[in-house]
């Protein structure tokens, strides 16, 4: 059986590491004892050991991906358990604050365009090795999860975590684990804990690399950055200062290096203010492809680059974290909207 170009042997294994059943296999491994009503099965007991009745269920595309959808009075969430991606977070009667591609594939290995991807253990490109995948590995691996709560302030709260046998030893050969801990509700919280089980200390870059709804890029003024120093990746990398609020007028790739500052996103088409909150994280990336390069990505839509904005809570560049040994390290965020008043 071939689904999407999936092995049918291949995504039921998908469904294994999703539970935690399958921890010595590699996704690709082909299992024979794995039937369609098996299947079935691993959904319904994700649902049974996991599912909150009108608040968290699981389903699975016909390719095979698994997603987690939340609702609760104050907020709706869809993930994915690929990458423990956030895809979807809408406030209570609010639009999308997370955007995603609406030519977004669903591809078991390969990267979501939008939502929230988690860039781990380094940020861009691998700092040798060259063939090993940008911004690492944890966005493309299937997490398992860990635990679902419904909690008295009406907000829910999911862990995930990576399993360590999803973990290409070639490419990260040190002891960690790491884990996400997801809040939904009128805020979404993303509480991403690294631990360093070795015994000598771990080089560690990372990002939240959150693409956030706008009406109009064109439009967007982006504050918190004023007179921040910034690697400006369109431009060679060559380090320039930030004077006033961030506009967009091209293609914008930039890491804004040792600032801990919270950031808003004004956003007056959609009348609305995007505030992002921020602890563990030393840099603060900026990006929008633009046309041109947009064209070229394939996955983002139509005029998409328009209606995306990336604000990427990070540790990159000259700000990765040193993780001592038996340490943990939180990249903490919080994004909550306000209605955007004139002024
Ligand atoms: C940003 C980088 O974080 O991610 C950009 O600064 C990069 O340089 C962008 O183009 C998208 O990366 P990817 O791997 O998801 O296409």
């Amino acid at each position: 059986m071939r689904t999407n170009g999936l092995i049918g042997a291949e995504f039921y294994n998908i469904l294994d590491l999703a539970l935690g059943t399958l921890d010595d296999q590699p996704i690709t491994t082909p299992s024979t004892r794995l039937c369609q009503g098996e299947n079935v099965e691993r959904i319904t007991e994700l649902n049974r050991r996991y599912g909150i009745p009108h608040q968290v269920s699981f389903s699975q595309e016909p390719n095979g991906f698994v997603f987690v959808d939340v609702t609760n009075p104050q907020a709706t969430a869809r993930i994915a358990l690929q990458g423990a991606q956030i895809i979807h977070w809408s406030p209570k009667g609010e639009a999308p604050v997370i955007w995603l591609s609406e030519a977004a594939s669903f591809l078991p290995g390969k990267s979501i365009r939008g939502g929230a991807p988690v860039c781990w253990p380094w940020f861009g490109p691998h700092e040798t090795q060259r063939d090993f995948p940008a911004h690492g590995f944890a966005r493309t691996t299937l997490w398992e999860i860990s635990g679902v709560e419904s909690r008295p302030d009406g907000t829910t709260k999911l862990v995930f975590h990576l399993p360590e046998s999803a973990t290409p030893k070639n490419q990260w050969p040190h002891a960690s684990t790491l884990e996400s801990h997801i809040t939904i509700g009128a805020h979404l919280e993303v509480d991403l804990v690294t631990r360093n089980q070795g015994n000598h200390p771990l080089t560690l870059g990372q990002a939240l690399h959150t693409y956030f709804q706008v009406g109009d890029i064109r439009t967007v003024r982006l504050h918190g950055l004023d007179g921040c120093s910034y690697l400006d990746k369109v431009d060679g990398g060559v380090c320039k200062v930030q004077q006033g609020a961030v506009n967009f007028t091209q293609e914008t790739d930039r890491i804004y290096l040792g600032t801990t500052h919270n950031v808003v996103i004004e956003d007056p088409q959609m009348q609305r203010q995007i505030h992002i909150a921020k602890r563990g994280s030393a840099s603060t990336v900026v990006w929008n492809p633009w046309i041109e390069k947009a064209a070229k990505m394939g996955d983002l839509g139509e005029n998409g680059y328009l209606h995306m904005v990336c604000v990427e809570n990070a540790n990159a560049a000259e700000d990765v974290v040193m993780l001592a040994p038996e340490t943990d390290h939180h990249l903490w965020v919080r994004y909550s909207t306000t209605a955007l008043t004139s002024t």
